[in-house]
């Protein structure tokens, strides 16, 4: 007798937690899911004479702003980006108006928009931590076996 009343107890309080549970989905509001903004981008904008390149586009988030990069996109932040024109950077960088405009077509650090972002910070943030996972040699950005095919393939 005492089981069973036991057994009751214990099926009566998951039925009521089942019923709150329901209760609780179906009170949720259907509300459409923000955009998020890109967790990892493939960047393949350039002349395409080297491999495209990863870039863990959020986990930058904390080194910079994101006008720091995205300069000409004023007051981005990751609220407003969907609301906001972010042009790509080659649109600007790939046959700059003024000769003096960092080309994505050279090769050297000082040149090239992309060298000058990514490279420069990485450099001066492996000052400060030898260990640092910030890439600034050629290859780690480049790597070699896509490079060699691509150049195969233009062949
Ligand atoms: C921190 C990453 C990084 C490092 C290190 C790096 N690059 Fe780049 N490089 C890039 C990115 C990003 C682009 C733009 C790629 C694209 O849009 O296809 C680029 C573009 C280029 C381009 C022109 C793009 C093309 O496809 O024609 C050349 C040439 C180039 N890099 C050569 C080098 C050389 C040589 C080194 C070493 C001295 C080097 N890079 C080191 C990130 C890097
Ligand atoms: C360290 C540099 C850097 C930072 C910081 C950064 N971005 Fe980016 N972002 C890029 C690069 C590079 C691309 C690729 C652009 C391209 O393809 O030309 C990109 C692409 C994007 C895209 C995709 C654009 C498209 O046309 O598909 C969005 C959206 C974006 N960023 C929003 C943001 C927002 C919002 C922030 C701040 C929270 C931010 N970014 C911070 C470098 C950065
Ligand atoms: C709407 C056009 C436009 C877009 C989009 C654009 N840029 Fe630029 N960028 C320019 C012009 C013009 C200059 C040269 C004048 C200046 O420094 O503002 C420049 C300069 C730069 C410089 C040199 C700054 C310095 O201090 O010497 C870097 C680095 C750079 N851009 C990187 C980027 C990157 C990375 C992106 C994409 C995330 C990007 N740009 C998107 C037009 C653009
Ligand atoms: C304002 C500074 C800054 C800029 C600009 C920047 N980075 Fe970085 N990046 C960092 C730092 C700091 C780290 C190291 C994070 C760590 O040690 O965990 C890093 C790490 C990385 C890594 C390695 C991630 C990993 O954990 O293996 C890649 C790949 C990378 N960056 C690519 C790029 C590319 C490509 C660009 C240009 C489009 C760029 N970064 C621009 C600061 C920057």
């Amino acid at each position: 007798m005492r089981k069973l009343f036991l057994m009751t107890i214990i099926v009566l309080t998951a039925l009521a937690a089942l019923v709150a549970f329901a209760a609780e989905e179906a009170e949720a509001p259907a509300v459409p899911e923000a955009p998020a903004v890109p967790e990892d981008i493939t960047i393949d904008g350039c002349m395409d004479t080297k491999a495209a390149v990863a870039f863990p586009h959020k986990a930058h988030f904390e080194f910079a702003t994101c006008v720091d990069c995205h300069h000409t996109t004023e007051g981005l932040t990751a609220e407003n980006f969907a609301d906001l024109e972010i042009a790509t950077c080659g649109s600007c960088h790939n046959e700059p108006e003024e000769a003096e405009t960092p080309k994505c077509s050279e090769k050297s650090t000082k040149k090239n928009p992309y060298h000058l972002n990514c490279i420069v910070c990485h450099k001066a943030h492996k000052k400060e931590h030898a260990d640092t996972a910030a890439p600034t040699k050629c290859t780690a950005c480049h790597p070699k076996e896509e490079a060699a095919a691509k150049e195969e393939a233009a062949e």
